[in-house]
């Protein structure tokens, strides 16, 4: 019998050959620890809306690492279905918002990935869930996440943990289940970011006459030492002597080039008539004399990053207007003026909070359009929701034009109606692909 040498199909066969001893290799070459699909022992997964569960995911990470096991940080954003079947172990660090919703970058997730099938057999996971049990969905998401992944065949390491406004025994506690799987009782603990002494060198009333609760425009230096670097969108923790536990959280209205921390804040009344712990403190009871113990708290969802060359339209009412006003002082100072503010609060002769500023800035066409809405000065009442669903052709043609989006002030009311009106107008899809592209961001409280 004649044999013929094919040289296409032997050159085939040697490469099959080199191809299989490359993979016996590299499978050699793998450390035995690594055999997610992510090449590290452990995926830490966050979900956060103002930093808080990214810090602690943060921290996770870093622990992890100190213990010589590799670790990979990442935004619940960037995590579906085929990820999540490729990981073998994850650990999630997730806040609740809104009524016990899910953060802004997880909107994605919450309504695609968990909606869908995924088979989750080879999972084992931790949850760290944030939350504040004055909320009547406490850890809403986390409990939420929690029972997705149980029910998809996910087995938990350990029970979730519950984390009630940073309550630090359990935060100790997990730290105490990180030292578990890392293997070692010697774990160095977890320090919260120090506070700084600060001093109150102006406070002025920008509403007087306003029939809602007075607003107050705080400008804070260092009590000494230098003044500390920030990012427009970030937000400062106050904690004030009657309730030094609970820090407050109020967005910062000014730029690190202005020498100084602004801040706008509305003072709180009880129904007792006492004041707000923090707000009173700010607006009333600190002098100059006395130190206001104050950390900057970087809020990177919130903050310019990629969105920086782009149009931008900024939407908020009330005290939302101090983390609109840095970001447009930033944008303004960079020499980017396609900006569009969308304010709204009752009264326009009492409540047009830095009216002359926003004013000088709109008439040197730094801002490209401004439309104050007052909702009790019309017979109808009218909020920014309205204005934007009146102006739904020009909000797509920003948008199209590749503008992002930005919400500051409250959630009840304005950010909630802002975010109907906005699905309404862009659909509900294309506003989560936003959000996912960190093209929609928003700082409400
Ligand atoms: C991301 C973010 C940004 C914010 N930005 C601003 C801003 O720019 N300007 C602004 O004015 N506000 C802002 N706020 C709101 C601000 O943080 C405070 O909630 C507000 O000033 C009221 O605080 P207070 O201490 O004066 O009032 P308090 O009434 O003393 O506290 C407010 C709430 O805290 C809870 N609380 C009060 N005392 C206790 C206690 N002893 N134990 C447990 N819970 C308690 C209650 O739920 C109460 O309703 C922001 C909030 C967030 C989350
Ligand atoms: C506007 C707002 C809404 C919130 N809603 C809830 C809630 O429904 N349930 C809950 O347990 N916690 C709620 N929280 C508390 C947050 O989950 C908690 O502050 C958490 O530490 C925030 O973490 P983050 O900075 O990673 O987003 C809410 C907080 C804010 C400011």
């Amino acid at each position: 019998m004649m044999m013929t040498i094919d040289p296409v199909r032997w050159g085939f066969a040697a490469a099959l050959v080199l191809a299989w001893a490359g993979l016996c290799a590299a499978m050699l070459r793998r450390p035995r620890q690594a055999p997610q699909a992510e090449g590290a022992d452990w995926l830490v997964v966050h979900a956060s809306q103002t930093g808080n569960a990214e810090y602690l995911a943060q921290q996770t990470a870093a622990t992890l690492a100190a213990s010589g096991l590799s670790a990979r940080l990442l935004s619940i954003a960037d995590l579906d279905a085929a990820r999540l079947e490729g990981a073998t172990r994850v650990l999630f660090v997730a806040s609740t918002y809104g009524e016990g919703d899910s953060p802004d970058a997880a909107a994605r997730f919450a309504g695609v990935t968990m909606a869908g099938e995924c088979d989750m057999a080879q999972l084992h996971y931790g949850v760290l869930a944030l939350g504040d049990s004055s909320y009547h969905h406490y850890c809403g998401f986390g409990r939420a996440l929690d029972a997705w992944l149980r029910a998809r065949g996910a087995t938990p390491l350990f029970e979730r943990i519950d984390v009630d406004r940073g309550n630090c025994d359990a935060i100790a506690a997990w730290q105490h289940q990180l030292s578990h799987l890392a293997g070692t009782s010697d774990l160095p603990d977890w320090e919260a970011p120090a506070y700084g002494a600060w001093r109150i060198l102006a406070r002025s009333l920008l509403n007087p006459g306003s029939a809602g609760a007075p607003l107050y425009r705080i400008v804070l230096i260092p009590a000494d030492g230098p003044l500390p670097p920030w990012q427009a969108g970030d937000l400062v923790q106050v904690s004030a002597p009657g309730d030094p536990d609970l820090p407050r959280e109020y967005s910062i209205a000014s730029v690190a080039s202005e020498g100084r921390i602004e801040l706008l804040v509305r003072l709180q009344r009880h129904a007792d008539g006492s004041l707000g712990a923090a707000s009173g403190w700010l607006c009333m009871g600190a002098t100059g004399h006395d130190t206001v113990a104050l950390r900057i708290r970087a809020h990177a969802r919130f903050r310019l990053g990629e969105n920086a060359a782009r149009p931008l339209i900024l939407i908020g009412n009330g005290t939302g207007l101090a983390g609109l006003r840095a970001h447009l002082k930033a944008r303004i100072d960079a020499g980017v003026f396609q900006n569009w503010l969308v304010f709204g609060e009752r009264n326009a002769k009492a409540d047009f909070l830095l009216r002359e500023e926003l004013g000088a800035w709109a008439g040197a066409r730094k801002l490209a359009r401004l439309d104050a809405v007052f909702s009790r000065d019309t017979a109808e009442t009218r909020y920014v929701q309205h204005l934007l669903r009146e102006q739904a052709l020009e909000v797509r043609s920003w948008v199209k034009r590749g503008a992002a989006i930005y919400v500051c002030g409250s959630l009840q009311g304005m950010a909630t109606g802002v975010h109907e009106a906005l699905g309404g107008i862009l659909g509900v899809d294309a506003l989560d692909a936003l959000a996912a592209e960190g093209r929609y961001r928003r700082d409400v409280y």
